[in-house]
């Protein structure tokens, strides 16, 4: 058994496309990831889509599209979407998959041999022209509280109120228009009551943010309430044993999905799901998700996995929702941006940089803002990092056939050390996901070397004597500290990284290598790395 990094992004929907609120999650989670691999650690990278549920199969419908079909589709697409942003997942999977019903039925079995399910019945709204019982998205009539028409089944927008959908005045469904009778069925709960002590002790043992143990410590104050876990057929998902109407509902196997993906992957690779990971006690497992999906990650999972005698999270860590210049993502307000349209207008490195440089641990919204997204790209990415390789590049190409030469001055040697002992300080806010902190840091030392350069004046130099060796030596110096700067750059920025790999003759990239120096090698010819933000192009992204 070794140490091992296990990490998850939330399973997106199978029913929708990606979009920038999906990708500031997933490009949170992926420098996570790519900086624990950069310092060497063993870190798995899992995810998969998330395909039960009614909503899947009536967009199937409505698109005359057979599910398995249409699953398979936006699965193909949520892969390449990701891919575009330099996401690469270890597996992405399905929950519509073998393993996951195989792992769903066993957890299954394990809460109701230990006592934790109950079984009743339930009063529903139900639609007799379609033949189903309706969530409470289906549902819309009048709210009992303050009379505003058209509100939804579980809560109503206007005065806020939250009631049970049977209390709805002028119940419609919003399936066929009928009007719903009340019906009943038996269903199966989950008793987190039982679980409470135990929840309490992962609670505080493992890492949730401060703002996740309030929320936590709220439920429990209010006391755990039992969780509905079946849904009536026709649904899509996993029947549950010993029943042929009653189906898993879509959240018992979307968190089960980790698994299922990981021992897909444990297939391939012939690793061991249990040893190597969900029962290994070195294993540590990561969820990064939204702050919507709370409650599902921090209380029924670890209640699952406890009954079943798995690992529970040894973290949970959740962002805050992406808003679009200040609004919320909106279809109709036109800033419901999906990835394929970014993709079509701008550079994903703009946005991987752009939200890096502002993430932080915690769970506060964040907005997506144009005129601050051209202004960090352009001034930081373009004006100060990849300023220093293109005003010393082109001297070591023109002049010095290519060759860097050596760095023999005090104050040369002092600004590396002065870079590398930084080190330390960027891996921890890497580390504690704060990641706007470190690109400010890795700013200011970018900031350090191109005051060195402007101070150094090697134009000047070169104007006398375009030979004179301290141009050499000045512009192996900034190359110099910009191979530092990309490998502090390079969990956000990969595709870079490939780019200055090639211009400077470098294998491969490590956190350990960040004192080493680049003395007398060849480079080669400068090709502008990255362009500014086209203003025209971030304008015709929004005009959509
Ligand atoms: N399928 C469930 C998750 C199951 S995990 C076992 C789900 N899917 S989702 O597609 O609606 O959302 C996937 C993730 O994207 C969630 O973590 C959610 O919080 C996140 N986001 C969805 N919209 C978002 C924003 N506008 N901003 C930031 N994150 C957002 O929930
Ligand atoms: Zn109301």
């Amino acid at each position: 058994m070794s140490k091992k990094i296990l990490v998850t992004n939330a399973l997106p929907y199978a029913n929708g496309d990606i979009h920038l609120g999906h990708l500031m999650e997933h490009i949170q989670t992926n420098i996570w990831v790519r900086f624990q691999r950069l310092i060497g650690k063993d870190c798995t990278y899992v995810c998969a889509d998330d395909a039960h549920g009614t909503a899947t199969s009536i967009t199937a419908d409505k698109l005359g599209k057979d599910v398995l079909q249409w699953i398979d589709e936006m699965r193909a697409s949520h892969i390449d979407d990701f891919a575009a942003f330099s996401i690469k997942y270890d597996n992405y999977y399905s929950t519509h998959s073998d393993e996951n019903r195989q792992l769903s039925e066993y957890i299954y079995h394990k809460i109701k041999e230990k006592g934790y399910v109950n079984e009743r019945k339930v009063r529903q709204l139900y639609d007799e022209e379609k033949g189903m019982f309706l969530a409470d998205r289906f549902i819309k009539g009048t709210c009992p509280s303050c009379d505003t028409e058209d509100q939804y089944g579980d809560n109503c927008e206007a005065c806020g109120s939250t009631y049970d959908a049977l209390d709805l005045k002028e119940p419609r469904s919003l399936l066929s228009d009928a009007k719903p009778i009340i019906k009943e069925s038996e269903h199966l709960f989950l008793n987190l009551k039982m679980f409470e002590e135990e929840l309490q002790e992962w609670m505080a043992n493992s890492q949730v943010q401060s703002e996740v143990s309030n929320k936590l410590q709220e439920w429990f104050d209010k006391g755990l309430r039992e969780w509905n876990i079946s849904r009536d057929a026709p649904y899509f998902g996993w029947l549950i044993p010993g029943y042929t109407d009653k189906y898993f509902y879509v959240w018992l196997d979307a968190p089960i999905g980790y698994m299922a993906s990981l021992q897909n992957l444990c297939q391939q690779k012939g690793w061991d799901f249990d040893k190597d990971f969900w029962r290994n006690p070195e294993c540590e497992i990561y969820h990064f998700i939204g702050k919507d999906i709370i409650y599902f990650h921090a209380l029924f999972w670890p209640a699952l996995l406890q009954a079943a005698e798995y690992n529970q999270p040894t973290g949970v860590f959740a962002h805050g929702f992406l808003t679009v210049n200040g609004a919320k993502m909106s279809k109709s307000r036109g800033t419901f941006i999906l990835a394929k349209k970014y993709l079509q207008h701008l550079d994903p490195q703009y946005l991987r940089y752009y939200f890096a440089a502002k993430m932080s641990d915690g769970i506060e919204d964040m907005d997506f803002n144009t005129t601050e997204f051209s202004e960090k790209v352009n001034s930081d990415l373009v004006g100060k990092y990849v300023n220093i390789a293109s005003r010393c590049a082109r001297f070591i190409n023109r002049d010095f056939g290519n060759k860097l030469g050596k760095m023999p001055e005090q104050e040369q040697q002092d600004l590396l050390a002065g870079l590398v002992a930084e080190g330390d300080n960027i891996a921890k806010l890497y580390n504690a996901r704060k990641f706007s902190a470190a690109m400010r840091s890795i700013m200011e030392l970018a900031d350090r070397v191109n005051k060195y350069i402007g101070n150094s004046k090697p134009w000047e130099l070169a104007a006398t004597d375009p030979k004179d060796e301290r141009v050499q030596q000045i512009c192996t110096t900034g190359i110099n500290c910009f191979r530092i700067l990309t490998i502090y750059l390079l969990p956000v920025l990969p595709d870079m990284a490939d780019k200055v790999a090639q211009l400077l003759n470098i294998d491969s990239w490590s956190w350990q290598d960040l004192d080493k120096q680049l003395i007398e090698s060849e480079i080669c010819d400068f090709s502008p790395l990255l362009q500014r933000v086209p203003a025209a192009a971030l304008e015709a992204l929004l005009q959509e």
